[in-house]
């Protein structure tokens, strides 16, 4: 078995592509061969949400690639592009314990070579929830994105149903576009208290991170109302309110209870609904969001 720079010859280890070329070169034999190729999408700061998408990949495909790319064009001006976590070392290790084929980890100028200009933008999704606040958040997810199908060229792609908005905005750019990508989603991954995994748990300080619980309760709270009957969303929106400051000082960004897949607001439960909600406890922007299981709500 021939030895490489790096130490013996593993046929099995991860690759780490960091360039388009290279990132074809290590996919060219599953794709030659008719595999199937799996792809995460992720800025890195990898948890058990992140687990869970890429051992369902792993299960669906032949291969897989999860690409590592903090986009600085998803924030905005004042938010935490800087100080958002980059332990790439770990990533990397968790991956390749995964069994992940390939790591894609590229640099801003392969991502936006010096000349690019488009931008991807799925404007009717994008006005709701996060977008209302976030000005040009999911402008900057949708060009990343469309740039990472067209450089790893994936089978399917997957997405967890925490970013719920994100979801439904790639599905329709995925759609709009004629990509030819299936998009998969992914149940939300929760600790064990409900609090729904993100990067940006990290932020919370050990009174905060109890606190954040109060976000997915509060939820359960609403859902349990809409099985006794309720269906005002005022109501169920102010009742959700009420549970999560009492829980201690935080900042709410917005409550809502939309239609789940065009995200507009509805005034009545019924159909396909979704409870969304985005608030800031200390430094954390936590978002969440839950259907509303109404079996009964159109009667
Ligand atoms: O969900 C994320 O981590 C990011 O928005 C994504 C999809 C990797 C695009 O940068």
């Amino acid at each position: 078995m021939p030895d490489t720079a790096d130490g013996p010859y593993d046929p099995f280890a991860m690759i780490r592509a960091t360039t388009g070329p290279e990132l074809h070169a290590a996919l060219q034999g599953v794709r030659d061969a008719g595999g199937a190729i799996g792809f995460v999408p992720t800025m890195g700061a990898l948890h058990h949400g992140h687990a869970s998408l890429i051992e369902t990949a792993r299960r669906q495909c032949e291969a897989v690639v999860v690409s590592i790319f903090v986009n600085p064009r998803q924030f905005g001006p004042g938010e935490d592009f800087t100080n958002y976590p980059r332990p790439i070392e770990a990533d990397l290790a968790l991956c390749s314990d995964l069994d992940v084929d390939v790591a894609f980890v590229p640099t801003v100028e392969v991502m936006y070579p010096a000349g690019s200009e488009t931008v991807v933008r799925v404007p009717e999704l994008s006005r709701h929830l996060c977008g209302a606040a976030r000005q040009g958040h999911f402008d900057g997810v949708a060009t990343v994105v469309a740039r990472l199908f067209g450089l790893v060229r994936p089978h399917r792609a997957y997405f967890g149903e925490k970013d719920h908005q994100q979801l439904k905005i790639i599905e329709r750019m995925t759609g709009d576009l004629a990509i030819g990508v299936d998009i998969v989603p992914c149940p939300t991954v929760r600790e064990s208290d409900g609090l729904a995994v993100s990067s940006r748990n990290a932020y919370l300080g050990n009174s905060e991170r109890k606190q954040a619980a109060s976000l997915h309760s509060a939820m359960m709270s609403a859902l349990t109302a809409v099985r006794s009957g309720e269906r005002s969303v005022t109501l169920l929106v102010d009742m959700i309110r009420r549970e999560i400051t009492a829980a201690g000082p935080c900042d709410i960004d917005y409550i809502s209870i939309v239609d789940s897949e065009t995200l507009a607001d509805i005034d009545t439960i019924g159909g396909h609904a979704r409870i969304c909600l985005a608030v800031r406890i200390g430094s954390a922007r936590l978002i969440d969001n839950v259907a509303v299981d109404a079996p009964d709500a159109s009667g």
